[in-house]
This record gives structure tokens, sequence and C-alpha cells, in this order.
């Protein structure tokens, strides 16, 4: 079955880079297909250039996040979700744009983590949810779903375990068709914060239904990594004389 990975992304200082890293992770694994959701009023030419010249298999799309559902500058990042319109955007592609059968698995992948080639191995034949654990996310060395006799029975996390399902938006992957039979589910940017997996997952399964993958939950195969913010103190220093950097070089 086709992986079709479905990746927010906006537009700032370490897009190029993150997008660069990812494409060729993704050029490691077999067919598979990139949904780019920009979060944008329109496609912008980095983002188009970027994918032409990937050599993936893509589908560029994009939507603006509303503008009191935005972060704005200053605001702590765990104020409000982030790519929410983005994923039920690549959702509705799948669902209504998208030509061929049913098979398929989707996944969720930020542009900013870490993906291991094996971890999409591990998905790939999903039946309902499949599910792992997450490096380096909620202060933890990694967050994991617990296996007990091959099912899942709770959840490794140090923060509100009772959350439907405390899991990280990297930790699993959903089948096509339940994507498809489920047509109402998606995520809702009104979720309390931590809640926003389980705003999606909670309409498609239950956690006895999950399908625990990589070595019953035993390997880490993807990380939760943040990209620092670039410093740009000697840009402006250099700009307010008149010697920033050439406007026309794409970094
Ligand atoms: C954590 C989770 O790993 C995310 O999956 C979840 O969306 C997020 O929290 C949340 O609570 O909303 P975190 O590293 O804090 O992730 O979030 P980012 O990596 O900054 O953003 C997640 C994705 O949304 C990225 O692919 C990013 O490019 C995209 N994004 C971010 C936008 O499309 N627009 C924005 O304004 C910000
Ligand atoms: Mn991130």
């Amino acid at each position: 079955p086709t992986i079709f990975v479905i990746t927010p992304t906006y537009a700032r200082l370490v897009q190029k880079a993150e997008l660069t890293r990812l494409s060729h992770t993704f050029l490691h694994v077999p067919q598979l297909h990139w949904i780019v959701v920009e979060d944008s009023p329109q496609k912008t030419p980095l983002v188009t250039d970027l994918l032409m010249k990937s050599g993936l298999t893509y589908t560029h799309l994009h939507v603006p996040t509303a503008k009191e559902r935005k972060l704005q500058e200053g605001d702590p990042s765990w104020l409000k979700p982030r790519g929410v319109e983005q994923r039920n955007e690549g959702l509705r592609w799948l669902r209504e744009d998208r030509r061929d059968g049913q098979q398929g698995v989707v996944y969720f992948a930020d542009d900013d983590n870490t993906y291991s080639l094996q971890i999409f191995e591990e998905m790939r034949n999903t039946q309902r949810v499949s599910v792992w654990p997450v490096g380096l996310v909620g202060a933890m060395k990694f967050e994991s779903p617990v296996v007990e006799g091959g099912k899942v029975v709770r959840f490794h996390t140090g923060w509100r375990p009772n959350r439907p399902f405390p899991m990280d938006m990297a930790g699993f992957a959903v089948s096509l068709k339940l994507v498809l039979t489920n047509p109402e589910a998606c995520f809702d940017g009104e979720a309390p914060m931590g809640f926003l997996e389980s705003s999606f997952l909670k309409g498609l399964v239950t956690m006895d239904e999950l399908e625990p993958k990589a070595d019953n939950c035993t390997k880490v195969l993807v990380w939760h990594t943040r990209t620092e913010k670039p410093k740009m103190k000697r840009e402006e220093a250099l700009q307010a004389q008149g010697l920033g950097s050439d406007p026309a070089v794409e970094a």
C-alpha cells in the first residue's frame, strides 16, 4: 500500500532546510505520496519549486490558518494548536479529490521531526490505526503506548495520561480505508491543549483496537525534534547599513 504523508508547513527562515531534509528522507521510501499543505493564502514559489525538483510523488495544497487561530509573535508555542486546517485539508483531498483505489495508509509528518526509514515499513500494513513510541517529546526521552499480551493497555506519558489518546501526531498512522469510511473524522482546532490527536482518533478507534508496531512499541523510530529559531541580529545590523543579504537569493 501507498503511504500518504500529510505535512503542514509554513514560511519561516528554516523552512527550506526542513523541507529539504524531509524530502531526502522520503526519497528513500518506496510508494510514498507526499501531501504538502502550506499554511498560506497562496502556494509559494519556494515550496512549489522544491517539490518540482524533489523527485517525489506529491500533491501541493494550501490553506491559511484563520487569523484568530494563528500564533502571534511572542505567543508561547503551546497556546494554539498548529497545522490543524492544513491536516484537515490533506484529509479533504484524500476523501474528495484523490482518484485511485482505497488501499493506503495515512501518516501526519510535521516538517521538523526526524524519521527513520524503518517507521514507514512498520506502518505500511496498518489495518485500522497503528501506533509506536515517539522520542524526545512531552519533556521525556520518549512517550509510548504500553503493550501487554500484544495489546495497548495504557500509555507511558508524564502529562495527562487520561487523555483518550495521549500520543504525539508522529506516533500513529491510519488506514486510508478508515479515513474514507469515517468522512467526518478530522482535527478539532478548538480542542484543549494536548487533545488534538485525540480529537481525530476518538472517532476512529478504541484503545483496544490499536495495532502496536516497532517491536511491541519497544523501539524509538521517530523523534519529535525541534529546530532552533535562527538569530538575525547581524543580518538586521547589516540591513540597517544597506548591506543585508541579497533578497534575491533563496535560503
Ligand atoms: C506538537 C505536535 O508534534 C504537533 O503535531 C502539533 O500540531 C503541535 O504540537 C500542536 O500542539 O499543535 P510542535 O513541534 O510544538 O508540535 O509544533 P510545530 O512543529 O511548530 O508545528 C506542527 C506542524 O504545523 C509543522 O509541520 C509546522 O510546519 C506546521 N505549522 C506550524 C503550520 O503549518 N503553521 C504554523 O503557523 C505553525
Ligand atoms: Mn514540531
